[in-house]
């Protein structure tokens, strides 16, 4: 079955980008949010890139408008039932994901296939909350997910092949480059990027260096984009460290474990650019 209709559940930081990437891609795209105010906020921000896209020349205005009119925002579950692609990108809350797979699998067609972009959450665990786990699979993006080329394609033991080319073939129609990992907890890219982050807050914490030299080594010296305590602040510390929980639960290896810092950090709202304080404070000029 080739992907035509695409649904995205929760339009925050990554199902917007997701909802916004499939609706540029020409896949009309219909993107949920619990309220109306979260679902304005979330096509706010797809217009604002898009429209920052358009200034700076990369994108044709009427792409944007092309992009915009492929994209519906509902905040009802049931407008998703004619979905060929189901795509949850909600909080990292297991409870939560049992509820909204159970109601997807009584609302989408037993071919449909609903994918989580859970990034340490087990998909396996999450295709036992509904009657379909063989079409059931992860779709990992990275943030930004207009810029990031990356999916991570995951893969239970249970997950239908055809599935996972069917979903495979509609990253890569857009625009993205795939992985197919294995359903361990973090995948590739978070096994091996969560551990070094939490390795860079521990290097702050025990004053060996200070925050922009942490940074700029990592930067100047591995060719990085970004340094590691800018990239925690962009993710977001809350997220950083309970994706960290998770995966020490999983591992029981202390490189998983969140430093002290980080607990307080997330305790006393520095969450990062989100709060608008983390490491760097991003209330006034945004750190470059
Ligand atoms: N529309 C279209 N194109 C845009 C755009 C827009 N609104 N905004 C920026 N761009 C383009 C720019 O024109 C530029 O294109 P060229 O390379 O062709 O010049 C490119 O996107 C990069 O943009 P900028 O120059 O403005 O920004 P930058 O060079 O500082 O890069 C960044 C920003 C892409 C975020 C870069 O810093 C980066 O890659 N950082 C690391 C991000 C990362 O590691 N993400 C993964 C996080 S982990 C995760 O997500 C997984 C998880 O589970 C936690």
């Amino acid at each position: 079955m080739a992907i035509r209709n695409v649904g995205v559940v929760g339009c925050g930081l990554m199902g917007s980008g997701i909802a916004q990437v499939s609706a540029q891609a020409g896949f009309p795209t219909v993107v949920r949010e619990v309220s109306k105010p979260l679902l304005e906020k979330g096509l706010g921000a797809i217009r604002k890139f898009l429209q920052g896209g358009v200034d700076k020349g990369k994108l044709a205005a009427a792409d944007m408008e092309k992009t915009l009119a492929n994209l519906k925002g509902t905040t009802e579950l049931q407008d998703l039932a004619g979905c060929d692609l189901v795509i949850e990108a909600v909080s990292e809350s297991l409870e939560l994901k049992r509820e909204l797979f159970g109601a997807l699998d009584g609302i989408c067609r037993p071919e449909t296939i609903v994918a989580s972009n859970t990034s340490s959450l087990s998909i396996t665990e999450l295709s036992t909350f509904t009657k379909r786990a063989e079409r059931v699979i992860g779709l990992h993006f990275f943030n930004p997910v207009p810029l990031m080329k990356l999916v991570e394609v995951v893969r239970t033991l249970r997950s239908d092949p055809a599935a996972v080319q069917e979903a495979s073939e509609w990253c890569r129609a857009i625009g993205k480059t795939v992985v197919t990992v294995g359903d361990s907890t973090g995948f590739v890219v978070n096994r091996l990027l969560v551990p070094y982050m939490l390795d860079a807050i521990r290097v702050f914490e025990q004053g060996l260096a200070s925050r922009d030299d942490i940074d700029n080594a990592m930067k100047l010296g591995c060719g990085y984009p970004m340094g590691p305590l800018l990239l925690g602040d962009y993710v977001g510390l809350d997220t950083t460290h309970s994706i960290a929980q998770i995966m020490f639960e999983e591992f029981r290896e202390p490189r998983f474990a969140s430093p002290p810092l980080l607990k307080r950090m997330v305790l006393a709202g520095r969450h990062g650019r989100k709060t608008g304080r983390g490491f760097y404070d991003w209330s006034t000029n945004p750190p470059s």
